[in-house]
């Protein structure tokens, strides 16, 4: 049954509200589209607080989202509606608790990974020799074989075996390997698991790589026990491309100098509720994730270009890089750009989190496979093949090697370091600069101390606290910020006592 012509089907939404003695409260953000439509259908709904949400370096999309607080019955109601009207689920993020939905309307405050990773190509020989090895005959068993569970649904015993058949499986494809292991994610809310595989780096271990994709799948009619859900494209397809990549880069013998780890996350079709507790613990330990790509359908062909790289909650610079791996490794695989809305994959989450997160995707938004969330989301609905998958499963490996071959940071043999240090008085400013910083290179500030004294950069004059191009405003001294320049600049430098202050400076740049 086609999705799109399905106007009262149902959801992840509703699915998930009745299919489990769901609290009394559900608490969701949502963007504006779907926000507009549950506020026509019932007006009484109102939002508890709504934010144009921003990311260091401006506003991360140009839609606002807000908070909601809906009961069962609004479910209903409110997500068919947004069904008829959108002809789709609109994307929304699940909360436990209002606390944690207003915290998803903050702005992800200082980016951990704020000294950017080098997007310089530097391992194309490794990348060419791997390339090849690569089977679209894998993918499709892999994609097959996800199928054949009845459903992955987050609540039915099909979905937790799933989430145990693949890391199983990922334990024999990486047996022999000390240095990659297999562990799966607890959630405390729901029984399926999420599966996490680690290749620990060999000397920039602390630096991690993240590729992701959803192992759950949804039919949205509703899913019980043995309700049909093979979700073939949503996503098997993105677990199998991750998959491929992994087997070659096994049979290799590749051994990253960062950590790579390849997630396959649960329950995401009800509100990305496996990846937002992943990627909120990866913050609360303070784990320096250094990029992150999703691979959300990936098998079937619906648009005239190969890739589609979505630009909204996404990161741009990455993006750039994601599409410079592409003409440089894949130049046949013509590139396409659209966007998705709020929440509608696992990268929001990562982004939500202030991570650099990529979401390449299958085809265009509103040309995007027809039966997912059905029964009819098959692999011979996907063209019985999987030559698709395969683009977006060499794309993977890319993005790992060339991320993950990078070693610890420091100075490169042109860098100029300079160090200063000084005492701030609350509400004291002193300036630093200019530092005269090459084309194609990059500054990079780490600020220590006690008390509490932010930072800000900008290039070509002064900042101020409100004019920057990088700002670090942490509740501490210890801050940090980087910027990239892309032509020869003049960078200076802010710090401002936000409360009084002592500190050091250490300014790292490549010198004109
Ligand atoms: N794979 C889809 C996302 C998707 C579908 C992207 C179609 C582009 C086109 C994902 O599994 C999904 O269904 N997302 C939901 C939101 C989710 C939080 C329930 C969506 O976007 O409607
Ligand atoms: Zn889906």
């Amino acid at each position: 049954m086609n999705r799109k012509l399905l106007a009262l089907m149902l959801c992840g939404l509703f699915a998930a509200s009745t299919a489990e003695a769901a609290p009394k409260k559900v608490w969701i953000t949502l963007g504006d589209a779907a926000f507009l439509q549950l506020q026509k259908l019932a007006p009484a709904t109102i939002a508890k607080e709504s934010k144009a949400l921003l990311a260091n370096e401006g506003l991360i999309a140009a839609e606002r989202v807000h908070l909601v607080e809906v009961d069962e019955q609004q479910l209903l109601g409110l997500s068919a509606a947004v069904h008829h009207e959108l002809h789709r689920c609109g994307g929304f993020m699940f909360h436990s608790s209002e606390a944690a939905g207003r915290q998803a309307l903050q702005a992800p405050v200082t980016l951990l990974a704020t000294l950017r990773p080098s997007y310089v190509l530097d391992n194309q020989s490794v990348v060419n020799a791997l390339l090849p090895q690569m089977q679209d005959s894998n993918i499709a068993q892999t994609i097959v074989d996800m199928s054949a569970f009845a459903n992955r649904y987050y609540t039915t015993n099909n979905g937790v075996n799933a989430s145990n058949w693949l890391k199983t499986r990922w334990q024999q494809m990486s047996a022999g390997r000390s240095d990659i292991s297999v562990e799966q994610f607890s959630h405390a809310g729901w029984p399926q698991k999420s599966v996490i595989l680690t290749i620990k780096g060999t000397d920039n271990a602390s630096e991690v790589v993240v590729l992701g994709g959803h192992l759950d799948s949804i039919n949205g009619q509703g899913t019980t026990e043995n309700t049909r859900a093979p979700g073939a494209d949503d996503d098997a397809s993105g677990i199998a491309s991750l998959s491929e990549a992994l087997r070659v880069i096994v049979a290799s013998g590749y051994k990253p100098r960062r950590t790579i780890k390849i997630m396959g996350y649960a329950a995401e079709e009800v509100g990305l509720r496996g990846s937002q507790e992943i990627a909120k613990s990866f913050k609360a330990a303070n784990v320096n994730v250094v990029g992150v790509m999703q691979l959300d359908m990936t098998n079937y062909k619906g648009s005239d270009k190969d890739i589609y790289l979505y630009t909204d909650y996404t990161d741009n610079a990455q993006n750039q890089f994601v599409a410079n791996l592409l003409t440089t490794y894949l130049p046949s695989v013509q590139i396409g750009y659209d966007k998705c809305g709020y929440a509608c994959s696992d990268h929001a989450s990562w982004s939500g989190q202030g991570y650099f997160a990529s979401m390449p995707f299958e085809s265009s938004f509103t040309q995007d496979n027809p039966y997912i969330h059905t029964a009819n989301d098959t692999y011979a609905n996907s063209g019985n093949q999987a030559q698709h998958a395969l683009k977006f499963s060499k794309m993977a490996l890319a993005f790992m090697v060339e991320l993950g071959s990078d070693g610890p940071a420091g100075p490169g043999p042109v860098d100029k370091v300079e160090n200063f240090s000084g005492k701030l008085a609350l509400g004291q400013q002193q300036s630093y600069g200019p530092f005269k910083v090459a084309a194609g290179g990059r500054v990079s500030v780490v600020l220590a101390g006690t008390g509490d004294a932010d930072l800000y950069l900008r290039k070509g004059s002064a900042p101020s606290t409100t004019v920057f191009d990088c700002k670090s405003d942490g509740p501490n001294s210890t801050e940090n910020c980087a910027l990239n320049i892309s032509a020869n600049a003049d960078v200076y430098l802010l710090l401002n006592g936000y409360a009084a202050a002592n500190y050091t400076l250490k300014v790292t740049y490549r010198a004109q």
